[in-house]
């Protein structure tokens, strides 16, 4: 079992907050990408307010396990992909919660600008940022933001919600940890 299974068994399904945050800005369904999906808990709320949804994860189970809740779906497609692999529609939203530090700090500038470029004038971004006071940033695998550079990411966006936490806390699976998590929603301008 990979660390990536207990935290699926483990982890919730209600959809997260910086999701509805972004959807609620919307005035109607449009496009999607949801990165790093995992088990799909933005998915399946996306599915259900009519979105049109490419959901996209580096782990097959992950995936699999979407499917499972879904099932074939008119709205939906899917691909097995590393952030560097993964094909983004052109569209109105690239949902990536809890996902993006977990891409490759040499590639993290190339996957960010093609995360830009596919969304649409006033599509949005949201998502989570981890700062570089979190506990997991001895990770070399990993990416992390000072506020400044966060920000500097959004260059070309209205940010609508921009929090820093924080904290210490616990992850899905029980263990203490420091958190620096920057939580975002943003408006391309
Ligand atoms: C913390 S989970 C978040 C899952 C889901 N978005 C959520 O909010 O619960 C991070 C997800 O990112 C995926 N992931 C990690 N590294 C990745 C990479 N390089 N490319 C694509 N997905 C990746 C993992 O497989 C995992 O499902």
């Amino acid at each position: 079992m990979t660390e990536w299974s207990r935290y699926y068994d483990a982890v919730g399904d209600d959809p997260r907050e910086t999701l509805l945050d972004a959807l609620d800005r919307f005035e109607a369904p449009g496009v999607a990408a949801d990165l790093g999906c995992g088990t799909g808990r933005d998915t399946v709320e996306l599915l259900r307010r009519g979105w049109q949804v490419v959901a996209i994860d580096s782990e097959e189970e992950a995936i699999r396990r979407l499917r499972a809740t879904t099932g074939e779906h008119e709205r939906l497609s899917t691909q097995v992909a590393g952030y560097e692999d993964a094909v983004l529609p052109e569209g109105d939203l690239v949902n990536a919660s809890w996902a993006l530090p977990f891409c490759r700090p040499d590639i993290f500038g190339v996957v960010w600008d093609r995360i830009v470029d596919s969304i649409h004038a006033s599509g949005r971004f949201s998502g989570q940022l981890f700062g570089y006071r979190d506990e997991w940033s001895v990770e070399d695998e990993m990416t992390f933001h000072t506020r400044a550079e966060a920000e500097a990411l959004f260059r070309v966006f209205e940010l609508e919600r921009f929090e820093e936490v924080e904290e210490d806390g616990e992850t899905v699976l029980k263990n203490p940890k420091h958190w620096h998590v920057f939580h975002v929603v943003a408006r391309k301008l």
